[in-house]
């Protein structure tokens, strides 16, 4: 079977404002397309890219998912915390690259564009301190089905997204955990991926707080070429969903 990958960004006065990806077959590509065009509610330009996908791959299930709500983000982020100390990450750096993403990732104290990479001993080494690396090229094979179990379990389409992108990134051998945290001022529910388990902390950032990114924490000897090549080129369809709790 053929698939292709369709992407949309849009912008508002040259920034950001909305993104999103399918990987679908053929005849469903105008339908995606339509739902995708849904997506931003302001812009003053969009991007639709299609592309077809010469060598798609298969992950069997996704990460499970469980949630965890507390009183505030600070009692959110003592539990990632723990969940990353659990798989071998220093509290000390991750706190410190933590405190980072809420207060502004890039050179400037803004927003990144992608993801930090940071390895276990405390290294920062994405390529591009403003861009980051950006995961793509990644969906559900039954994305209807998948997203109706989520709903009915009162999960997001939000979650379903994120899900599919942090599958990928664990997937990798040498991906060992993923924080994040929406920039959008008023979603406070962000989740850290560990151990084939995507936890999402309610809340875990302050309200209003505009600032957000993700950290993906990796090995110290992680090839960081092979990695980029990875995460932003090679497409990948998830099976089935993990457990929900
Ligand atoms: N944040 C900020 N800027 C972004 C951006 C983002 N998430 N995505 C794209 N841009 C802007 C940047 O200026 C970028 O330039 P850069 O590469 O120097 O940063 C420019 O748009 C072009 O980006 P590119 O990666 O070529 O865009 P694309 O047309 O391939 O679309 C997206 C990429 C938006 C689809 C992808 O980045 C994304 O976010 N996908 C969503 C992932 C997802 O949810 N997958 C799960 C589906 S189930
Ligand atoms: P979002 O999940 O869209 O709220 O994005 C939150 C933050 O994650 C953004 O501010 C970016 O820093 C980063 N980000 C956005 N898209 C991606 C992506 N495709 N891969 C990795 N990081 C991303």
């Amino acid at each position: 079977m053929k698939f292709y990958s369709v992407k949309m960004r849009a912008s508002l006065n040259d920034r950001h404002v909305s993104g999103g990806e399918r990987i679908t077959t053929e005849e469903s590509i105008q339908k995606v397309v339509s739902e995708l065009l849904t997506r931003p509610k302001e812009f003053d330009f969009v991007n639709i890219k299609i592309e077809k996908i010469n060598n798609i791959k298969f992950i069997e299930k996704s990460l499970d998912i469980k949630t965890i709500n507390v009183k505030n983000h600070k009692e959110g982020n003592e539990i990632a915390l723990k969940l990353l100390e659990e798989v071998g990450i220093d509290r000390e750096i991750a706190k410190a690259y933590i405190d980072l993403l809420h207060t502004g990732a890039n050179p400037d104290r803004e927003n990144m564009r992608g993801a930090m990479i940071i390895t276990r001993s405390g290294k920062r080494v994405e390529k591009d301190r403003y861009r980051g690396v950006r995961t793509t090229n990644v969906d559900f094979l039954h994305r209807e089905e998948v997203k109706k179990i989520l709903l009915e379990k009162k999960y997001t389409e939000r979650t379903l997204d994120a899900l599919a992108l942090s599958t990928k990134n664990l997937n990798h051998p040498d991906i060992i955990a993923e924080y994040c945290i929406s920039d959008q001022p008023d979603y406070t529910t962000g989740y850290v991926a560990v151990n084939n388990t995507y936890y999402r902390i309610n809340p875990l950032k302050e309200y209003s707080n505009p600032k957000g990114g993700r950290i993906y924490f990796v090995k110290d000897d992680t090839d960081i070429e092979e990695l980029y090549k990875y995460l932003q080129e090679e497409s990948f369809l998830i099976k089935e969903v993990g457990s929900l709790e």
